[in-house]
């Protein structure tokens, strides 16, 4: 039975695990630091450019757009861009993997963990500018290290020049960067990661607590320096040229 858009929608979006994960989640710690990133970014250039005006702003990928309660604002219409078969998305990707929305429209374009599924991350950089107005801004966050996690597919990882190169290769401007978990957090990431799928699943939240609670001790041991350069997730926030 496919569900229609009203009844796929999370009843209150405050409450996505993506927003508040449990204690016990075994992604606990990089769930807030990343919900954290995307406030950052929201406090930092979204909010300004709502403050005097109403502005479009797209989720590309939305999934189930786990982030539209952080962008809760009355001069902020919030829509959702993905593949046709999403029933959360507001504006579908045709089959010729454009974006079924005019050239030059959107002010502000977010995607959450989307780069790394994509085939063709180039084409995908591409109709983000082309949407855009000028000046527009794309708000982008994907992995650096991080397990395989098909959703249905899981391609690319990307360096922290890799990202900001492919991204001023789309046309863009980098205006910020920022890296969530440097390397030794993200080791005993990875090493959890490895553990709990070798445990039976009732066990799984019980190793889960403390190995967090240890990904966030050695986090806060990393400098904000090293974790801009190495880490599991990042942010570009890029600026489609004036012109
Ligand atoms: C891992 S989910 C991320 C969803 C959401 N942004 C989040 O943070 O949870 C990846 C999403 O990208 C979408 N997607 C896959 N290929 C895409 C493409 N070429 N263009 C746009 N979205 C795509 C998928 O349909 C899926 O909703």
């Amino acid at each position: 039975m496919s569900l229609t858009r009203a009844e796929a929608l999370p009843t209150d979006p405050a409450t996505h695990y993506r927003i508040r994960p449990p204690f016990y989640h075994s992604r606990w710690y990089y769930l807030n630091q990343l919900r954290q990133l995307v406030e950052w970014a929201r406090d930092n250039y979204v909010l300004p450019l709502a403050k005097h005006q109403r502005i479009k702003l797209t989720d590309y990928g939305c999934g189930t757009k786990p982030y539209i309660s952080i962008f809760k604002h009355e001069n902020i219409e919030y829509l959702g861009i993905d593949l046709a078969w999403n029933p959360h998305a507001d504006i579908i990707i045709g089959s010729d993997s454009r974006i079924q929305t005019s050239d030059n429209l959107i002010d502000v374009v977010l995607s959450t963990q989307v780069l790394e599924h994509v085939e063709d991350p180039e084409g995908y950089l591409a109709e983000a500018y082309r949407i855009l107005k000028p000046g527009g801004l794309l708000l982008l966050t994907t992995h650096g290290y991080w397990m395989y996690h098909p959703d249905p597919t899981d391609y690319w990882r990307w360096t922290s020049a890799g990202l900001q190169k492919i991204v001023v290769r789309a046309g863009f401007e980098v205006v910020a960067f920022r890296g969530i978990i440097g390397r030794m957090g993200m080791g005993l990431q990875l090493f959890q990661d490895g553990l709990l799928y070798k445990l039976p699943p009732f066990l799984r939240p019980v190793a889960a607590v403390p190995l967090q609670f240890l990904i966030m001790i050695f986090d806060k041991l990393t400098t904000t320096k090293a974790r801009d350069m190495d880490a599991c997730t990042y942010l570009v926030v890029a600026q489609k040229a004036l012109k």
